[in-house]
C-alpha cells in the first residue's frame, strides 16, 4: 500500500532547493525553458526582420506568410513550454546570487522593475501576435495578396512586431539582471 505521508515528504523534498532543470548557457544561472527562450530570440528577431523586408520590398507574400506562421508556432510551443517551467519550479532561487535583485522587494528591485516592463510587453503582444496571425488566416487570399484587410494588417501587425521586438529586448535585460549579474 502507497503511505500518503510518503507521498507528502517526497513531495516537500523536491520543492525545496533549487527547483528545475538547469540551463546550458555557461554564463546564466537560467533554467533550461529560459535559456531556450533567451536563444530563441535572438533567432526571431532577425527573422522578423527579414520577413518584414521581403513583404515591404520583395513583395514576397508567400515567403512573409510561411516565415510569420514558422515563427508563431515556435513562439507558441516555447511560451508554453516555458510558462510550465517557471510555474513549477519558479525563477526567484536563480536570481538570489543577482546584485540587483532582493527576494524580500521582488517587485521593486531592479531586477524586479525590468520584470514587470518586460511582462507589460510580452502579455499584450502574445495577444496580439494571435490576433493578426489569425485575421491573416481569415481575412487575406491563398496565395496571399493585398486586398480589403492590407490597411488593418499594416496598422496591427507592425504593433505586434514592435511589441515582439520590445519583448524580446526587455527579456534579454531582465535575463542579464536577474540571472547573470553576480554580487
Ligand atoms: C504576427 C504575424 C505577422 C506580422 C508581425 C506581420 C507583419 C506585416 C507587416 C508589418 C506588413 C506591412 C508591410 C508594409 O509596410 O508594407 C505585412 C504585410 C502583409 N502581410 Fe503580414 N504579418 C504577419 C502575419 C501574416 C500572415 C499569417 C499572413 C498571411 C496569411 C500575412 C500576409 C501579409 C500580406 C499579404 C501583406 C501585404 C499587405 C499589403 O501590402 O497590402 N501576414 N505583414
Amino acid at each position: 500500500m502507497v503511505r500518503p505521508y510518503l507521498i507528502g515528504a517526497l513531495l516537500a523534498q523536491q520543492s525545496a532547493g533549487p527547483a528545475g532543470i538547469d540551463g546550458f548557457l555557461p554564463f546564466g544561472r537560467g533554467s533550461l525553458m529560459l535559456d531556450v527562450v533567451f536563444l530563441t530570440m535572438f533567432v526571431i528577431v532577425p527573422l522578423l526582420l527579414f520577413s518584414l523586408w521581403q513583404v515591404k520590398y520583395r513583395r514576397n507574400y508567400q515567403l512573409h506568410k510561411a516565415l510569420q506562421l514558422t515563427m508563431a508556432i515556435v513562439l507558441l510551443v516555447a511560451v508554453v513550454l516555458f510558462e510550465v517551467d517557471i510555474r513549477f519550479n519558479g525563477w526567484v532561487h536563480r536570481a538570489e546570487p543577482s546584485p540587483y535583485f532582493d527576494a524580500a522587494n521582488k517587485w521593486s528591485c531592479l531586477a524586479g522593475r525590468a520584470l514587470i516592463v518586460h511582462l507589460s510587453f510580452a502579455v499584450p503582444t502574445l495577444v496580439l501576435w494571435i490576433v493578426v496571425v489569425v485575421q491573416a488566416l481569415r481575412k487575406f487570399s491563398r496565395p496571399p495578396s493585398p486586398g480589403p484587410h492590407s490597411a488593418w494588417h499594416a496598422r496591427w501587425a507592425t504593433l505586434a512586431a514592435g511589441g515582439m521586438f520590445m519583448t524580446a529586448v526587455t527579456g534579454w535585460i531582465f535575463y542579464w539582471l536577474a540571472f547573470v549579474a553576480t554580487k
